[in-house]
């Protein structure tokens, strides 16, 4: 009896173990490829206008109204997938705010080009880590955790890029996320100690452009 526990004891374990080893690798990156580059299955040869993406022309001469990120991730730029890298511009008018978010595959390098913008991260005790860049500076964005980022000037547009360490990042926008994806009212007036027509409001608002 007890040799029999003892023996469905241990494979348990190492099932756990086996497990918990799959998905550390899971999250460790993106996984190798065992190619150059993963190219389309539809196309025998390919040249390099497969890894040349060409659809960010022009997005400094737009004009915008609210903080706008414009991304070259696997899901716009296939020739991606494996490489564990994507990129994001992000362009602020005048003291517009990009709202919490997290990248839940990514850690994320930012290089502020022109103007100054407060860039902001909480990590996982709630500290809040906050800096003012200038045109130059880089900052860090740890893998998994929230932040944001304000463009304090308030006369002056600010703007970014972001290099991220996956092909695929799995951004999160936390104001989406919360109020926007059909948690109940109930649930979320509890969560966040208000009542439920409060929680509407907020909803409603949610889902208008963040300025
Ligand atoms: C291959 O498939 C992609 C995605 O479906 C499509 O956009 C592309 O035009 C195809 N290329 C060829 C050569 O068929
Ligand atoms: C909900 O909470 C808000 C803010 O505390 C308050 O002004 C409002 O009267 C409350 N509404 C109801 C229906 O209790």
């Amino acid at each position: 009896m007890a040799w029999k526990f003892t023996k469905a004891f241990s494979l348990l374990l190492l099932i756990s173990i086996f497990t918990i080893s799959i998905s550390r690798t899971t999250i460790a990156s993106d996984p190798d490829i065992l190619s150059d580059f993963i190219a389309p299955t539809n196309q025998t040869s390919v040249d390099a206008n497969y890894l040349t993406y060409t659809a960010m022309r022009g997005i400094f001469k737009k004009s915008i109204d609210a903080c706008t990120t414009t991304k070259a991730t696997k899901a716009e730029f296939p020739a991606l997938d494996g490489q564990g890298v994507s990129l994001a511009v992000l362009q602020f008018p005048p003291g517009s705010v990009n709202p919490p978010h997290y990248h839940s595959r990514a850690t994320g390098l930012f290089l502020l080009l022109e103007g100054v913008l407060e860039v902001d991260f909480v990590d996982t005790k709630d500290v809040l880590y906050t800096q003012r860049l200038k045109a130059g500076d880089i900052f860090l964005f740890p893998k998994g955790l929230q932040h944001y980022q304000y463009n304090y000037d308030h006369k002056k547009a600010a703007v970014g890029v972001a290099a991220l360490s996956s092909a695929s990042p799995g951004t999160v926008s936390l104001p989406s996320s919360i109020f926007n994806s059909g948690i109940s009212d109930f649930v979320l007036a509890r969560s966040f100690k208000t009542n439920e027509s409060t929680i509407k409001k907020i909803k409603a608002a949610s889902k208008k452009k963040t300025p």
